[in-house]
């Protein structure tokens, strides 16, 4: 089963391509038609004002992703928790609502337990993006998308993260069509869809060049993942996917809070990975990072190819393909993935099953 692959990591990492792509073409006319969503997607989608999602691990993730693009590309409030907060908590809920839930596997416990405390609020429906058919929660939601990621067996979520992206950047087409996304608009985002899969192919390409990279990790106790904007989200991707599988301790923040506290950790045991930075922003990144130059601090970046950033001393730049701004969180994750794997392997540890995790996690 696993091929000319190592890993099952490995080889769910190189299938994003494929799987990217089927989960766009699970719908047939995202510009007209909602069926692809569930029986009954167009009614609910009719009455959605708000969108609330609870979800866990990789897929909370996904959520805060999603949240930046229902609000800029749809106009519409969302809100993002993950479950095991969502489900204890007092809230005040706001009048058309759906409530989202997002699960590869579809069991996770405190995923569900927010669906079925779901009663007691007010929602225009529920809905839940799963990889797994007849889950728990694809049975007891009222709308479905099922990702296209196919069988997932590394413990590490890889490939069900990027298809949930894809469904959620379809949901907010969806949504925002009804709250004046223009046609063009909706047009030019599944125009950037139609290309991820390129995109992903070639930043697969990089995957030597993102090994040797990794090399400087292997020693290291500690990482920081900064991104800004719809990059933080996938900063927290990539450090939880470090942390898990090469048993580093990895953090991310926002770029802007660098210097709010986490800076006076940079030292040389510090490496600071920078997720797709501007050029301001990484002027002022490289600025922090020569107060403590002195300490031996190292940045890596990795940004567009098109921005022109080149690697000089304690600074390393991995050129990523130059992509439309929508789809970077997906394509940028791809190169955080093998970021994490390739550390891991030389660490030896055991990428496809790491200590103390569970595929599922069916208890709370
Ligand atoms: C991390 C990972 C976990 C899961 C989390 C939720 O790589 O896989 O954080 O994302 O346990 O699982 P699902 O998506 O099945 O609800």
């Amino acid at each position: 089963e696993l091929g000319a692959y190592d890993h099952y990591m490995l080889k769910e990492i190189y299938d994003q391509p494929r799987a990217l792509a089927a989960t766009f073409h699970a719908c047939d006319n995202l510009l007209r038609d909602d069926s692809c969503f569930g029986d009954g997607a167009a009614a609910i989608f009719d009455r959605v004002n708000n969108v609330q999602i609870a979800a866990c691990g990789t897929s909370y993730h996904a959520g805060m992703v999603a949240r930046y693009w229902l609000e800029e590309l749809a106009g519409i409030a969302c809100e993002v928790e993950v479950a095991s907060e969502f489900r204890y908590r007092k809230r005040v809920q706001h009048e058309g609502t759906l409530l989202l839930t997002i699960s590869q596997s579809g069991e996770t416990a405190d995923t569900l337990a927010a669906l079925r405390n779901a009663g007691e609020h007010e929602f225009v429906g529920t809905m839940v993006i799963a990889n797994v058919d007849n889950s728990s929660l694809v049975r007891e939601s009222d709308l479905v998308f099922l990702t296209r990621a196919g069988a997932e067996i590394g413990v590490a979520s890889t490939k069900a993260f990027t298809t949930q992206l894809v469904a959620l950047l379809m949901l907010t087409i969806a949504l925002g069509r009804r709250r004046g996304m223009s046609p063009e608009k909706q047009q030019e985002v599944i125009n950037a869809l139609q290309r991820l899969p390129d995109f992903v192919e070639e930043t697969l390409e990089l995957d030597t060049n993102i090994q040797q990279l990794s090399e400087a990790f292997i020693p290291k106790h500690h990482a920081l993942f900064l991104g800004r904007g719809i990059q933080y989200p996938i900063a927290m991707e990539g450090s939880l996917k470090l942390k898990e599988i090469s048993y580093i301790h990895a953090e991310a923040y926002p770029a802007g809070e660098l210097k709010h506290g986490p800076l006076a950790l940079v030292d040389d045991d510090m490496p600071v990975v920078a997720v797709a930075p501007g050029d301001e922003l990484l002027e002022k990144l490289k600025s922090n990072l020569e107060e403590v130059r002195s300490r031996g601090g190292e940045l890596f970046v990795f940004a567009d190819r098109a921005a022109g950033f080149s690697s000089e001393p304690r600074v390393k730049v991995l050129n990523m393909p130059h992509c439309p701004e929508v789809i970077k969180p997906i394509v940028y994750t791809v190169a955080l993935q093998l970021l994490s794997y390739h550390v891991a392997v030389q660490k030896g540890t055991d990428v496809d099953k790491p200590r103390n995790l569970a595929k599922s996690v069916t208890v709370e």
